[in-house]
């Protein structure tokens, strides 16, 4: 039986679709918090936007996502508006839209066949490997604090930067091209928010006309690499993609190029937004960085805090292909659903007082990776690279303090924080 909204709740529901509802991180846990109790299966049609089911509550998302054999990936991963999505139609010259096809856009039999190229590679005994790389990468940025004097802008000088210098090294991506790789970043996955767009595109079809034309130079600086990785093979994941074979054939270059292109970004906006939220809620909470810099033990379980309280992914959406019975709610073959992370990850039957930062929260089994078949591949190494960084700044920094208004992305896919400006003391 599905519930059925009134008008007041209708409009204040409908605002989950909205990037600005984003950048309000108050309404945004007010809202989730009344649709969880209220109405947590919910059945939405916001103006513009193609109706879904709203899923919000911990137990009923995780039942979506481990039912990877009911609740596809394929077509619809994301909320886009209807002009965005004609104009990606139109653009992409399929009837999805589809202009990439990268692993979240994959179902069984394709999606594990593909995830199996790096698997390993991604695996938390690999990613152990990379620990001397990465904490070398860490020094680097807290180095960059203490040159910063005591002063700066954590997301535009550090949180930005930081992840994106990894997950380059990683891939084998020269550094002198970072600065057009976060760019190309932040304009597929920030193009929401006018600050972060290409040429300001906002909120209609000149979305998918800006995004078409970040991943058009995406796909031929790749398409570059992948010539030079075949010719000279080195020891990076570039290469591993480059000469992968599929079916002992070379990966097609739709596929190829929208690995690179997931690896690339889904590592870099994610983590830097965490980071510079770990940041923000150790400042507020001071009595967490206490612990924090008191006991070296507090790192994994802050590290894991962050991600949670964090949950930059705002929401991924799936496609029913059968009907099935979601707690009750009669889910119909066809019909969109879509999962909420910021707000199972705040479901207060599972979290104890979940709009708290605290970084010993003991059984804190978060879904800010997702779960099920695509749970983040690179988990292991977001983990590692976030605890490594805040490791380094706290050998090299005593008290920091905020310095300005922190200001929100207004995003509805992949958000967190635009700028913290702050201060602090050199130790
Ligand atoms: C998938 C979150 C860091 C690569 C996902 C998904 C989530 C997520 C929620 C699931 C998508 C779905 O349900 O369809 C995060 C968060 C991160 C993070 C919160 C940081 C704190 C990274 C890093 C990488 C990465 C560092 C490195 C390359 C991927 C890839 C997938 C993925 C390739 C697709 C997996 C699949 O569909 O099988 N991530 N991610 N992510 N993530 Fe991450």
């Amino acid at each position: 039986m599905s519930i059925q909204l009134n008008s007041e709740q209708k409009q204040i529901f409908n605002r989950v679709v909205e990037a600005g509802f984003y950048a309000d991180p108050g309404l945004m846990h007010s809202t989730f918090r009344r649709m969880r109790k209220e109405a947590p299966i919910c059945w939405l049609e916001p103006d513009n936007y193609r109706p879904f089911w709203a899923v919000t509550k911990y137990a009923d998302m995780k039942e979506v996502l481990r039912r990877s054999d009911v609740f596809l990936n394929a077509p619809r991963r994301q909320l886009f508006n209807i002009p965005t999505e004609q104009g990606m139609i139109e653009r992409s010259g399929n009837k999805y839209g589809l202009a990439l096809r990268t692993l979240t856009d994959m179902d069984e039999p394709d999606h594990s066949v593909y995830r199996n190229v790096t698997k390993d590679w991604f695996s938390k005994k690999s990613v152990a490997e990379l620990a001397s790389d990465v904490r070398k990468i860490a020094e680097e940025f807290a180095e960059k604090m203490v040159a910063l004097g005591g002063e700066c802008d954590f997301v535009s000088d550090i949180a930005l930067w930081y992840p994106l210098r990894v997950i380059m090294s990683v891939m084998g991506v020269p550094r002198e091209d970072e600065e057009r790789m976060l760019k190309w970043t932040m304009e597929l996955f920030g193009f929401e928010d006018e600050d972060l767009s290409r040429d300001n595109a906002k909120g209609d079809a000149s979305e998918a006309k800006s995004a078409q034309a970040t991943l058009n130079d995406f796909f031929a600086y790749f398409s570059a690499i992948t010539k030079d990785r075949q010719e000279n093979p080195r020891d990076d994941l570039c290469t591993l993609l480059a000469n992968a074979r599929i079916d002992d054939k070379l990966m097609p270059t739709l596929e190829l190029m929208s690995y690179y292109v997931i690896v690339a970004t889904a590592g870099h906006d994610t983590t830097s937004s965490s980071t510079s939220t770990g940041m923000l809620s150790l400042i507020e909470n001071p009595g967490e960085l206490e612990k924090l810099k008191s006991n070296s033990v507090y790192s994994e379980y802050f590290v894991n805090e962050t991600i949670r309280y964090a949950s930059p992914v705002r929401h991924f959406c799936r496609t029913a292909n059968s009907d099935f019975n979601l707690n009750g709610t009669l889910i119909r073959k066809g019909e969109s659903v879509v999962v909420f992370h910021p707000s199972a990850n705040a479901d207060e039957s599972l979290f104890e007082d979940p709009e708290k930062f605290q970084i010993d929260r003991r059984r804190n089994w978060h879904m800010a990776f997702g779960y099920g078949i695509h749970v983040c591949l690179g988990q292991h190494l977001a983990r590692m690279e976030i605890g490594m960084l805040f490791e380094e700044i706290f050998k090299r920094i005593d008290t920091i303090e905020l310095a300005g208004e922190p200001k929100w992305a207004s995003n509805s896919f992949i958000g967190g924080l635009k700028s913290l400006p702050i201060t602090y003391r050199i130790k």
